[in-house]
């Protein structure tokens, strides 16, 4: 199997939640590689992440968003890249449904405008090049009791966000297609772990905990998820961008499904053991609130290729990871309650307001 070595690597969306991650990783497992991190600092953006290693030769932080043509077009001259990971994006559901026009310039025009700052840099030898992009299930719909997504699902995207997700994707395999861009794309179930912004389902219930309130479950609490420990996401992104094929796409999920109402009622039991409460204190704060427009049903994915292909398999039980999910966030209030302050006030108002 090839292993691609890069000099010069930029990961985009760094300071997002699984973006760190991916910065972690591959500035401690790589210190031969130069690491750029393009981030816009969306409120999703958070340097806080990255404290520890801030500071390592191989690493550099760039503020900047990838809407902008001519600044992205510019980071490719300057930093002579040969290595693209893309996970910039805006990535909540639910924001989509209010303003799904930045999803559109972010997701799909900021994909765009790489692709083509790509395409302009590498030029004609594109031997020692990669494009990787980090994409979702979400572009595959919805699933019904059974079955699993495979690579050859059709796309199928219900919400702005998946449909942006799913645009995204034909973008970057038009430019394999079109102009022989070497690309890669994953598409990946939902991340929990460290560091993931308190909008999405588990770090928002862990915060609701924390502070007595309600735990917002949308309709009935069946949708289901397959739920993946970060860093595991990161390692397979490690797998896919070093030895993944050109053009292919590799699923990559938890082997992991839970539906959203019995999740929570195992998070709150861990809740209540780390905070030394009664089991069932947490448990009487779940409510029921209005669904979510265009609920996706069930997500479940198929990861046996890049198993076979790749040799990668989930490292972390969903217990452990739970459990270390807890404790960080436990050991952490000081960035909870960054995140947690200001702006966020209004759009959990917002959000909830007539649940
Ligand atoms: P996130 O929202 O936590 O982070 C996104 C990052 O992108 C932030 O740091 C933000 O500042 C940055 N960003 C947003 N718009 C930008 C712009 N215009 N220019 C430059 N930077 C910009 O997202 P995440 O959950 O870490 O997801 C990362 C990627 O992985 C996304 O592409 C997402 O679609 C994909 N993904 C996420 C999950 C999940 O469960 N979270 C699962 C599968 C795939
Ligand atoms: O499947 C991968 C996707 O997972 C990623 O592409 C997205 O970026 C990521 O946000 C995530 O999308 P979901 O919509 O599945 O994640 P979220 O945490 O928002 O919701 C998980 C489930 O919980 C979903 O069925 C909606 C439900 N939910 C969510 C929130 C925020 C609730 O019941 N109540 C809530 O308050």
């Amino acid at each position: 199997m090839f292993f691609y070595y890069m000099k010069s690597l930029l990961i985009t969306g760094g300071a997002g939640f699984i973006g760190s991650h991916v910065v972690r990783r591959m500035v401690n497992n790589y210190p031969e590689y130069k690491i750029y991190n393009l981030d816009k600092l969306t409120y999703a953006g958070n340097l806080e992440n990255l404290k520890d290693i801030e500071a390592k030769p191989n690493y550099e932080f760039i503020k900047g968003d990838i809407q902008d043509f001519d600044f992205v077009n510019k980071i490719f001259q300057d930093k002579n890249l040969d290595g693209v990971i893309h996970l910039a994006a805006e990535s909540h559901v639910d924001r989509s449904i209010t303003n799904p026009l930045e999803f559109v310039m972010t997701n799909v025009v900021g994909t765009v405008n790489l692709l083509n700052a790509a395409k302009n840099h590498w030029g004609i030898d594109l031997s020692d090049k990669r494009f990787y992009h980090v994409s979702t299930d979400e572009v595959y719909g919805a699933l019904g009791e059974v079955g699993l997504f495979t690579e050859d699902t059709k796309y199928d995207p219900h919400s702005p966000y998946s449909a942006s997700k799913a645009s995204s994707d034909h973008f970057v395999r038009a430019y394999y297609d079109t102009y022989g861009l070497p690309v890669v794309i994953s598409n990946c179930s939902n991340n929990y772990g460290s560091h993931h912004f308190p909008e999405k389902l588990i770090p928002l219930c862990i915060h609701n905990i924390k502070n007595n309130k309600p735990l917002p479950i949308y309709g009935d609490g069946k949708y289901t998820r397959d739920w993946l420990f970060v860093e595991d996401h990161a390692r397979a992104i490690d797998d896919v961008f070093h030895k993944g094929k050109l053009g292919e796409t590799y699923n990559i999920g938890g082997f992991n499904e839970w539906q959203n109402i019995d999740l929570v009622k195992l998070l709150c039991d861990v809740m209540d053991e780390k905070l030394g409460q009664e089991v069932g204190t947490s448990q009487k704060l779940i409510t029921f609130v209005k669904d979510r427009p265009g609920h996706d049903l069930r997500y479940a994915i198929d990861a046996s290729k890049i198993e076979s292909e790749l040799g990668w398999r989930p490292s972390v039980n969903f217990e452990q990871g739970l459990e270390k999910t807890v404790a960080w966030y436990l050991a952490n209030d000081e960035w909870l309650n960054n995140v947690t302050s200001g702006n966020y006030q209004d759009y959990y108002s917002k959000q909830y307001q007539s649940s």
